[in-house]
């Protein structure tokens, strides 16, 4: 399979995700085919896709006439005919496996035997969704992250039934895209969000146990990690809808390991239908004239804070090096580019020091007794 830069680009799915993936792929100077089964869906594409790209215009990003060009290489269409010209079709619908799985299975029965099916799915196994097909050798996962025009990170995962190579030529046409393409294995969350589960999981942790409240551990991770928001801030941008289902997701598929368990915390929230800023209210409260909660910043709490959750994320960082999910360059420019971490985090493990973090996450264990805080076999022979 050999893409060329006037490729034809199929898009199943016109939301957040398809959208951006559409404007990133015209961009790209391919022609792009959008199709939704929801015509309003569709028609809100259309139009948030014109905006944006007036907007870029405004502030000088792109011409007039890239402008024009981009908005002329994409066509909205309410029928999958189109897809029978396409080379790659990119899927970005529901996440739900069998939706997917039926969605591709029709799918195969338009498209050439030569077209490329790819799912967008952040969570759900490729090698599943393939063999919803009868050419499971050309199924594919190329993850975007949100917004997918500004965030550079591309994960690419080749199922147990891919074809031999699929995976390095689409990370050439995902290069050729101007994105950051990294090749994981199949596995639950692929990189990026099997190893951010702490962020959110162990703040939450810490905020149940009450050791710290939320704007306290939000203000520790930013201004003494140098995370651009704070894991409470950060899930109600996300909506808990979404980081609860991939959190609870990846723990599902991980048969149920400590490490990456759910919190209570924030079902309530998602069971309250606090989803986070888009409808108010989440941790926070975004209601016009409420304050928003003040963090206390006790410096040695805040360290702490810090250093307990660095510590659980560097750990499942070597947790998916030790079980080759990706290599150790793609998983800290993962991390710096799919949810623009300060600092990969194998990288910073070494500013740490290993011997460190062992002893953290030592110390963790020893006092809890949970399997959740156990050091990577990896990481503890390295920091031996
Ligand atoms: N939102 C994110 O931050 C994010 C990031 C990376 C990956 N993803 C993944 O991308 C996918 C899409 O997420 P999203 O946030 O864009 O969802 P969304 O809800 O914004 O959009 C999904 C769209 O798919 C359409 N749709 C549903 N079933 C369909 C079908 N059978 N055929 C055609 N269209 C159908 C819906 O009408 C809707 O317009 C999911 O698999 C999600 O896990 C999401």
């Amino acid at each position: 399979m050999r893409f060329s830069k006037a490729s034809c680009i199929g898009v199943v799915g016109s939301g957040a995700m398809g959208s951006g993936i559409a404007q990133v792929a015209a961009t790209a100077g391919n022609q792009v085919f959008v199709y939704d089964t929801n015509e309003q869906a569709l028609q809100k594409a259309k139009t948030n896709l014109t905006v944006t790209l007036s907007k870029l215009v405004e502030k000088q990003k792109i011409s007039q006439e890239e402008s024009d060009s981009i908005l002329s290489k994409i066509e909205f269409v309410n029928s999958q005919e189109k897809f029978s010209t396409c080379d790659l079709i990119i899927e970005a619908i529901v996440e739900n496996l069998e939706v997917k799985k039926s969605v591709f299975s029709s799918l195969e029965k338009i498209v050439s035997d030569t077209c490329v099916l790819a799912s967008n799915t952040s969570s759900l196994s490729i090698t599943s969704i393939a063999a919803a097909c009868k050419l499971p050798q050309r199924v594919i996962g190329i993850h975007f992250f949100n917004p997918a025009p500004l965030m550079p990170l591309v994960e690419i995962i080749p199922g147990i039934a891919t074809g031999q190579g699929l995976a390095e030529d689409c990370k050439a046409l995902i290069l050729s895209w101007k994105k950051t393409p990294v090749i994981c294995k199949d596995t639950p969350g692929f990189i990026v969000n099997r190893i951010a589960r702490p962020y959110y999981g162990e703040a939450m942790r810490i905020a149940e146990e009450g050791i710290a409240d939320i704007a306290t551990i939000d203000w520790a991770m930013k201004t003494i990690g140098g995370f651009k928001m704070g894991p409470f801030e950060l899930t109600d941008l996300i909506g808990h809808d979404v980081n609860y289902i991939v959190t609870e997701t990846v723990w599902k598929e991980f048969y149920f390991d400590q490490r990456f368990k759910p919190s209570l915390m924030q079902k309530r929230l998602l069971e309250a239908g606090f989803f986070g800023k888009k409808s108010g209210r989440g941790f926070y409260n975004y209601a016009e004239g409420v304050e928003l909660t003040k963090p206390t910043e006790d410096l040695e709490k805040g360290n702490y804070i810090f250093n307990r959750i660095i510590c659980m994320l560097i750990n499942e960082a070597y947790d998916a090096l030790y079980l080759q999910v990706a290599n150790e360059e793609d998983i800290d420019l993962a991390m710096t580019k799919g949810v623009n971490y300060p600092k990969g985090l194998l990288a910073w493990s070494k500013e740490i020091g290993l011997k460190n973090v062992v002893a953290t996450l030592q110390d963790l264990y020893d006092t809890y007794l949970e399997d959740r805080y156990r050091p990577n076999v990896l990481l503890r022979k390295l920091a031996k």
